[in-house]
């Protein structure tokens, strides 16, 4: 039988991506063009320069996607879409290219959640990966906990708050000099230090049932800042790695201890780690540790499937094509897309 072949496109923040993948879970190409350099001069990611590096280079990463996957337009079976959640400029490159392909090939068009699509890359770099299992999701924009039970039935169970885990991590990594995005800065810079330098708060540890599977880290990224601002008013030197490594160690713990609670409260045996900070050295670490111990199976991505690319969100294209879950021309951009 002929193989299936997803096209997708994937614009939601920072990175053009297109990607071509075989039967679900065979990567044939996957060509990810990052602006993180056009943005680290400002700090952070700026919406409108985002929008217009997209409408430039969109159309040669399919181009590129589709040269190394050594196909055509016309022998894709249907064309997936990050729609959601995201910038809307950003996502709308991604929606209106699609869409026009879609219409212009006359082939399946599928709307794409992109938190959904992290959670999926587990399945690009694990074939033996089956549902049902716990995703712990914890990206720049997201900080969640899913229960997937089938390959298109998810269901949330908790998330953030206020600020996303790696929100958190840029933010703090931005006061301390460090590049945008300061993530993988931050987890460099702790290997160095002591994570029990400065007791930092962790929220929500506590047994109540409506925050049991919640996050927040606004009040740590503050207690943070609090204490480098008020090192920096006393004139005294703050041991960067230290610092460093006390605020990851707040942020992992809180993570480590509710995905295991998840895992044990759904009653499953596998957990799923997916979204750019679960490129994090010691987050990969304790969970693979408390996993472990709890009898649990972790998977992860890659790094290059952690952060945000268009095989993960051809993945999650290819198993709601096997349900006819198609959109039609009228698919738009939904910045704030729920699960
Ligand atoms: O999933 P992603 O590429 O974009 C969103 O969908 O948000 O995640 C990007 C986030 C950034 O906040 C970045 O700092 C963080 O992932 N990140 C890390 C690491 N690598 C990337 N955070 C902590 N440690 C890392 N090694
Ligand atoms: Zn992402």
């Amino acid at each position: 039988m002929k193989q299936k072949l997803m096209l997708a496109v994937e614009t939601s923040c920072d990175e053009t991506s297109a990607a071509v993948i075989a039967n679900g879970r065979t990567i044939l190409s996957n060509i990810i063009s990052s602006q993180v350099p056009t943005h680290q001069k400002f700090g952070g990611v700026v919406p409108e320069i985002a929008s217009r590096k997209h409408i430039e280079h969109v159309i040669p990463v399919i181009d590129q996607a589709l040269v190394e996957a050594k196909t055509t337009l016309k022998d894709i079976d249907a064309i997936g879409v990050t729609y959601g959640p995201g910038l809307v400029g950003a996502l709308l490159v991604g929606v209106a290219t699609a869409k026009a392909l879609a219409f212009a090939l006359d082939k399946p068009l599928i709307g794409v959640n992109h938190l959904e699509g992290h959670i999926f890359a587990n399945f690009l770099a694990h074939s033996e990966l089956q549902p049902p299992f716990v995703a712990l999701v914890v990206s720049g924009g997201h900080t969640s906990l899913i229960h997937l039970k089938d390959y298109n039935e998810l269901v949330l169970l908790g998330q953030t708050c206020d600020d996303a885990a790696g929100e958190a991590f840029d933010k703090i990594a931005r006061v301390m000099n460090f590049p945008y995005p300061g993530g993988p800065h931050i987890d460099k810079a702790a290997k160095r230090g002591n994570p029990a330098a400065v007791a930092f708060p962790r929220a929500f540890t506590g047994k109540e049932e409506e925050t049991r599977f919640s996050f927040s880290f606004s009040g740590l990224k503050s207690a943070v800042l609090n204490y480098l601002n008020s090192a920096a008013q006393r004139g005294e030197t703050v041991n960067i790695p230290d610092v460093a490594a006390s605020f990851q160690a707040a942020v992992v713990d809180v993570l480590v201890m509710k995905a295991i609670l998840a895992a044990d409260y759904v009653g499953v045996k596998q957990l799923v780690l997916a979204g750019g900070v679960a490129a994090n050295s010691s987050l990969k670490k304790e969970l693979t540790a408390a996993a472990h111990k709890h009898g649990l199976t972790l998977f992860y991505p890659p790094p290059v499937l952690c952060t945000d690319n268009a095989a993960m969100i051809a993945c999650r294209a290819y198993y709601q094509f096997l349900v006819n879950d198609f959109a039609d021309l009228n698919l738009n951009a939904v910045p704030a897309l729920k699960l």
